[in-house]
């Protein structure tokens, strides 16, 4: 896409960012998203939460707080009971709710394959929004969610997962970013970025380019779901998190001692991941208690950036 030439369009499409800004006043701008996919659970009402909380990701990540979403909907009408859009539409506007948000509207169409999402719009003060690109040499790296729902949704579809790995990965996913971005623009940091489709190093590396600097990343830190790393041994990884791996790789320096199976779940593609944070080190233990107060899933320090001249990752 050609890029836009607006003085009032803050972040546009030409930056790695993860949502769009554009100010309306000196001191209101508007902070858009939209997000939309494929069922990844079996329940229609929990595909619906997951759905909606993934799609208000990319708002929190850069500090904005939502107030509208409007559904965005293909659905088989002709072929399938319409209590299941029901139901998806029904565990969207939960989480819609619990975002503080309100329901606007929305478009559907009629299509063989179900999907769902939204497009929200919040808003941030034109001077005090967070972006990725702003990670300063010295900073610590604080994730606010554990990783390996790509491989436990693929082994969920697979009918591999018991109820109770299924009800956590589940959760997890359904947790909104909210508590997480709440503590960080309290605390104050330097830069935020949500783990999704690139996974956890596919973003880490996003960040760096964004931002100039070098990450490194402590992989034995970076908390895992529970069972993650025993479906990732059996080989189930989903594709998109091979096609990171080739991405990343001529960034990515891992050390020798990494094994391949934790190696896996870092690149491992994330559905409604948790926030990537790089905050000044002198207030990473405030940040971690505020995440804590905030029922934040996690608060692990998984990382630190450094002075590079060539954005790389160290997985040591
Ligand atoms: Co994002
Ligand atoms: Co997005």
């Amino acid at each position: 896409m050609p890029p836009e030439n607006n003085p009032n369009l803050l972040v546009g499409s030409e930056k790695y960012a993860d949502a769009t800004i554009y100010r309306l006043t000196p001191e209101i701008a508007i902070v858009q998203t939209l997000d939309f996919f494929t069922p990844i659970v079996n329940e229609p009402f929990d595909f619906g939460r997951i759905a909606a909380a993934n799609s208000f990701s990319d708002i929190y990540a850069m500090g904005g707080r939502p107030v509208t979403a409007m559904n965005i909907v293909c659905f088989p009408i002709k072929d399938m009971d319409k209590s299941v859009l029901q139901s998806i539409i029904e565990g969207g506007l939960k989480v819609i709710h619990e975002a503080g948000a309100v329901m606007a509207g929305g478009h559907s169409v009629e299509d063989p394959e179900i999907k769902y999402g939204l497009s929200v719009t919040g808003i941030v003060h034109p001077e005090k929004y967070l972006n990725n690109d702003n990670a300063k040499s010295g900073d610590i790296l604080i994730l606010t969610k554990p990783i390996g729902t790509g491989i436990l949704a693929t082994a969920m579809k697979g009918g591999l997962l018991n109820e109770k790995v299924t009800k956590d990965v589940t959760e997890i996913m359904a947790t909104l970013n909210k508590g997480a971005s709440e503590a960080m623009v309290e605390i104050g940091v330097n830069a935020a970025t949500d783990i999704t489709g690139f996974g956890l190093l596919g973003h880490a590396l996003e960040m760096a380019k964004a931002s100039n600097v070098g990450i490194k990343i402590f992989s034995s830190k970076v908390p895992i779901i529970p069972d993650a790393l025993i479906y990732a041994s059996m080989g189930i990884i989903p594709e998109g998190s091979h096609r990171n791996r080739n991405f990343c790789s001529k960034h990515i320096k891992v050390s020798e001692k990494i094994d391949p199976i934790r190696l896996d779940i870092l690149t491992d593609a994330q559905t409604s991941g948790g926030l990537l944070i790089s905050v000044q080190k002198e207030r990473a233990e405030l940040l971690q208690e505020k995440l804590k107060e905030k029922h934040s899933p996690s608060f692990e320090i998984i990382g630190e950036v450094f002075d590079n001249s060539e954005p790389v990752i160290e997985v040591l």
